[in-house]
């Protein structure tokens, strides 16, 4: 029966029956709810990187790959970009997945990708593949209405943006903002134009046109925040939301005159957002902080496929020697200056643990000692507590970006 699923990259031709598919799998109609996705989905998946599984004539299975640049401690590496994965409900649990996911793994090899990064529909797949979770996110839902934000602070000014005027700032201050923050993805003009400058009935869901304001100290634009207005009444009083879709400061006094401005919105006392990093800094901002509410959960997740290519790529803030087994593959890292070194090796090894445990430790989102408590790695303190010293980063991950 497997025989007649037949695996292949597709043709430009086939974009369309891919995305129907897509769209049918996770509950959608293409058509109505985003008629522009293919030249989109062209403009951002390059060409020989999306596969379909058909059955007979019908494709049955979708993935592709988008070829990101990530950014990781000291630096940023290619990262192949797991997305548009699906099976339909007629064919789920017949090991298509899995073949999805080899083809991915092999192709980002052939691109010279080392790691693999997705953001999981459900957070049970993906650990058996070797992937797990890098980075968290905060979803936010604050009432500020009437509160004071960042008092007694030095702030910037806000200017607010037109839509050219938002096309031409936002990329450079997201560029900056960005630039030290592991986990985020360096977006292309592409990304920008088709992403996140889209505007489309369904990213609206009946909210208002997205709307920028920068922040500007001097000559220089220091941060931004994109959102959209929700407007709601309650028995006559104004309870509106201001939906925020990403807020980037490049520093604290940036998103302090962020936050300051979003609370004082006439008729919008309430704030949402779903993508908010881990650190942010709202909570401290204000005198009741319990005004903010916080759902954390999983982010982008990681698979180190190249074990030694990828721990050689990010940078250390401690030095130390590490010997890794990696699901039965040794190597050997070493840092030293910020600079690291990572080679295969036969010595006994310090910290041993799976590959989906080394896909969280890589950005610093989870310690190997929360790893070892719950048996996911193992080693002796002194080495636990060194792999500790090793992958810490001063500053945490996140990926401001679903894909
Ligand atoms: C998730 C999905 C892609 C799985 O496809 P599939 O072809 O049924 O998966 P496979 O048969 O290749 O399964 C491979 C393994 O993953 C497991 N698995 C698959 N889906 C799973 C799920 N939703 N939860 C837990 N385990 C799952 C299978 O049990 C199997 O385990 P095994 O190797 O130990 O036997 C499919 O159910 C789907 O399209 N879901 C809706 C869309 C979606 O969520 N896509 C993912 C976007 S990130």
């Amino acid at each position: 029966m497997t025989s007649m699923l037949e695996l292949h990259t597709i043709t430009d031709g086939e974009v369309e029956e891919l995305r129907a598919a897509l769209m049918t799998t996770f509950g959608d109609d293409a058509d109505d709810v985003d008629p522009d996705g293919a030249s989109r989905f062209r403009a951002l998946i390059p060409p020989g990187r999306a596969w379909v599984v058909r059955d007979g004539g019908q494709v049955v299975a979708t993935a592709a790959s988008f070829a990101h640049e990530l950014v990781i401690p000291g630096g940023t590496m290619a990262m192949a970009g797991l997305t548009m994965v699906t099976v339909r409900p007629t064919h789920r649990r017949r090991g298509l997945l899995r073949r999805l996911i080899d083809r991915h793994l092999a192709d980002a090899r052939d691109h010279g990708e080392a790691v693999s990064g997705l953001w999981a529909s459900e957070a049970a797949i993906y650990g058996r593949f070797g992937y797990g979770v890098a980075t968290f996110v905060d979803a936010l839902e604050a009432d500020l209405g009437g509160l004071e934000v960042a008092a007694g602070r030095e702030l910037d000014a806000v200017t607010w943006l037109d839509e050219p005027g938002a096309r031409e700032a936002l990329p450079p201050i997201y560029a900056r903002a960005t630039a030290d923050r592991p986990g985020a993805v360096v977006r292309s003009d592409a990304w920008w134009r088709e992403r996140r400058f889209l505007e489309a009935p369904f990213s609206r869901a009946g909210a208002s046109r997205r709307r920028h304001v920068a922040t500007r100290r001097g000559d220089e634009l220091t941060g931004y925040v994109a959102f959209r207005q929700r407007s709601t009444w309650d028995a006559a009083v104004a309870a509106g939301t201001v939906e925020v879709l990403e807020l980037v400061a490049q520093d604290a006094r940036a998103e302090a005159t962020l936050w300051r401005f979003l609370a004082g919105i006439d008729l919008f006392p309430r704030v949402s957002w779903g993508l908010a990093p881990v650190d942010g800094l709202l909570p401290w901002l204000i005198a009741d902080a319990r005004r903010v509410r916080r759902r954390r959960s999983d982010g982008m997740w990681l698979r180190l496929d190249d074990v030694a290519v990828a721990l050689a790529a990010r940078a250390y803030a401690d030095d130390g020697a590490l010997v890794l087994d990696v699901e039965g593959t040794r190597v050997r890292l070493e840092a030293a200056g910020g600079v690291a070194a990572c080679a295969p090796s036969t010595a006994t090894a310090d910290l041993t643990v799976d590959r989906a445990g080394l896909g969280s430790l890589f950005l610093g989102a989870v310690t190997a000692t929360t790893l070892a408590r719950a048996g996911r790695a193992h080693g002796s303190a002194a080495a636990v507590a060194r792999a500790d010293r090793l992958f810490a980063w001063p500053v945490d991950a996140w990926c401001p970006e679903v894909f």
